[in-house]
């Protein structure tokens, strides 16, 4: 695998030109690699190193019925999470993708970093429908994501999803 070096456009660009740079980047990632756990580290080292203004980036995954942590970048975060709890409990339960512009105005937010303001999180389901877990970002500032980045982020959990084998007990 050659160096990876970050996107020429991640500073002012407009955000779908930033994501389908860091597609095309994701891509070339794990091309031939079908390890689902390296995958995901990579996607959560590349998100983190490439998207301004970030202080946690990475998944939680669905094991025995809650979602456990899974790789990330950022300080240490709470390990479970039960489906129906918090931005990604919620996430997850719900299989949709819930933007969060204020933490501390949604209900049973859970604070693993107080530095947190808005949150993303983005539900990974397999083609076949099986939920696998949550890809959740969070941000020092207010109103950090919106749409574009759900599905940025949405496209880039695809590539992950369907480029690896996924574990069993997943
Ligand atoms: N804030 C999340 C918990 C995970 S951390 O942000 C890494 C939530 O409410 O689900």
């Amino acid at each position: 695998m050659s160096s990876w070096e970050a996107p020429p456009t991640a500073a002012g660009a407009d955000k779908p030109a930033l994501y389908r740079s860091l597609a095309t980047s994701y891509a070339g990632l794990i091309a031939g690699e079908r390890d689902f756990i390296a995958n995901a580290a990579n996607l959560a080292a590349l998100v983190y190193a490439s998207l301004p203004d970030l202080n946690w980036a990475g998944c939680y995954l669905l094991r025995g019925g809650e979602l456990v942590l899974g790789p990330f970048q950022g300080k240490p975060a709470c390990v479970r999470i039960a489906l129906g709890r918090g931005v990604c409990g919620s996430a997850a339960q719900r299989r949709t993708a819930l933007i969060v512009p204020d933490v501390e105005e949604f209900p049973g937010h859970i604070a693993c970093d107080a530095a947190s303001r808005s949150e993303l999180v983005v539900p990974l389901v397999t083609p076949g429908g099986g939920l696998l877990g949550v890809f959740d970002l969070d941000s020092p500032l207010p109103g950090r994501f919106d749409a574009a980045d759900r599905d940025g982020i949405e496209s880039l959990a695809g590539l992950w999803i369907r480029g690896s084998d996924i574990p069993a007990g997943l």
